[in-house]
């Protein structure tokens, strides 16, 4: 695994953070070193896939970068036909050589989108499963609540959505002790103060969170019925976002008999 060094010297980046050639060939040691708690989150959303994935349907990946996700997902659901779309061409061909190296080319298909394009050239056809792993955040507010109800009439009925994002909390202090210890974080494994803040400076317009409360009601508004957060840690949460017209039945019914 490539390290990333993106933001380790010269004006990287100066124009604003882009999932460039040059980022996606250090992503994956980016992701495990910037995204408190990676594997642990990657183990839920695959264990949240797993109860909820409905026989004959497809799991999507919006903003799928390398396939890590759907590559770990596909040895547990032998069974399921995956779908992952991204914007970033060299996200896509690094997710095509990872396909290959793990022989799941034949069962999942990658396709360019972009999510604040015309949603009609994004079809989610027979979903039960849709991951957005990082990736709302990237998305312009403007255009987030379309998304959102495409991928609720999507989906199928007791189909989830399951989205992981960093987050802003109610009071201003709090935030800045927990960007703070996320800064600590990032430290502790190896990223200098520098490096910090210019990726920082990079993200400033492009990854723009919302507060656990905001998103919550941005879900429910677009139809979900069941809208939980299922991860935190300081400022980065999940969302298990669930389509269900009957909220009657409670959670593993459908799919586990119990
Ligand atoms: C932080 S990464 C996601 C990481 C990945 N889901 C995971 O958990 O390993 C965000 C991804 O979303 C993609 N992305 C960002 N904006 C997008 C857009 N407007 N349309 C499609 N993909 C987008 C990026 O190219 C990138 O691969």
């Amino acid at each position: 695994m490539k390290r990333d060094e993106v933001f380790a010297q010269g004006p990287a980046q100066a124009a604003g953070f882009e999932f460039s050639k040059e980022v996606a060939d250090v992503f994956d040691d980016m992701l495990l070193r910037s995204v408190p708690l990676y594997s642990e989150q990657q183990r839920m959303i695959q264990e949240i896939s797993k109860a909820f994935w409905l026989p004959g349907t497809a799991v999507y990946d919006l903003g799928c970068s390398t396939a890590t996700a759907m590559i770990s997902l596909a040895r547990d659901l032998p069974d399921a036909r995956f779908v992952g779309y991204d914007n970033s061409h060299p996200m896509i061909e690094h997710a095509r050589a990872n396909l290959r190296e793990s022989s799941f080319e034949n069962r999942v298909e990658l396709r360019y989108a972009d999510l604040n394009g015309s949603l009609g050239e994004m079809p989610l056809t027979n979903a039960s499963i849709v991951i957005m792993s990082w990736t709302l955040q990237f998305v312009r507010p403007l255009n987030r609540d379309n998304l959102l109800r495409h991928i609720y009439d999507s989906l199928a009925e007791n189909g989830v959505l399951i989205v992981a994002d960093k987050v802003l909390t109610n009071s201003s202090p709090m935030n800045r002790f927990f960007i703070d210890f996320y800064y600590d974080y990032k430290r502790r494994n190896g990223y200098s103060d520098l490096e910090i803040s210019r990726k920082r400076e990079a993200l400033e317009n492009a990854l723009i969170p919302y507060r656990i409360d905001e998103n919550l009601v941005m879900f429910r508004r677009n139809g979900f019925e069941i809208a939980e957060t299922f991860f935190q840690w300081y400022n980065f949460a999940g969302f298990l976002c669930v389509k269900r017209s009957d909220t009657s039945t409670g959670r593993g019914e459908r799919s586990r008999g119990e």
